[in-house]
């Protein structure tokens, strides 16, 4: 069975999403760990009322985000995780970290990208007038949310919204296309060539998610 570990250094709703997918039996794999730079998170909770193990790996232990990456790397190369979910998680994974795990690493982030990669998505995007924004669930590479996209959704934006309230609206369908990613690489349905990314059998003809949802 697929071995999947989350990092996260936050609120931690994504991670309780893939987590229940798996929990429930619908994603066929296990949750080994869920890692974090932070203590007092909501993602601990959440994987407290889980049972699910955690760890929390203190950044000021270690000299260099390297070094700190490279006891992440040893932890999940010991636990034989398959697959890494970064669930807002705030550090850039260094390249030893990136190669240690070759498309075997995914980020979700709450825009259309390559649009607002980065910090304050919402903001950016409310800034620019955009009428369309969304989420994105990718492979990790070397850059700042840069890597292959897996599947996208489109939510629109209101003129009224605050970044508050278009996250709100966005961070729901996250919930949706981020178990939905696991799920298709647990199943061995991802092919991944340079930037290409096909999720074989996959439907890529309807809206508002490419493509589309199967089982959440
Ligand atoms: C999400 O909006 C995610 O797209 C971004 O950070 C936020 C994390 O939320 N990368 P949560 O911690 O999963 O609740």
């Amino acid at each position: 069975m697929k071995r999947i570990a989350v990092l996260a250094s936050g609120r931690g709703s994504n991670f309780e999403a893939i987590a229940r997918a798996v929990l429930s039996g619908k994603i066929n794999a296990e949750v080994a760990v869920l890692i974090v730079d932070r203590k007092n998170i909501g993602a601990i909770e959440r994987a407290e009322k889980l049972g699910i193990n955690w760890v929390f790996v203190d950044p000021n232990g270690f000299p260099s985000r390297e070094e700190y990456d490279s006891r992440i790397v040893a932890i999940l190369k010991y636990l034989g995780v398959d697959l890494v979910c970064l669930a807002g998680y705030k550090k850039i994974v260094s390249a030893p970290f990136v190669d240690a795990f070759p498309g075997r690493i995914m980020n979700i982030h709450p825009t259309l990208l390559p649009s607002f990669p980065g910090l304050k998505p919402h903001e950016k995007v409310l800034k620019y007038g955009v009428n369309v924004s969304g989420a994105t669930v990718h492979f990790v590479d070397k850059g700042v949310d840069t890597g292959p996209i897996i599947v996208q959704v489109a939510v629109p934006v209101s003129p009224d919204d605050t970044p508050e309230t278009l996250s709100e609206r966005i961070l729901r369908y996250e919930h949706r296309i981020y178990p939905q990613a696991v799920k298709w690489f647990v199943d061995g349905r991802i092919e991944l060539s340079g930037r290409k990314v096909i999720v074989k059998g996959a439907d890529y003809s309807s809206l508002p998610v490419v493509p589309a949802l199967e089982d959440f």
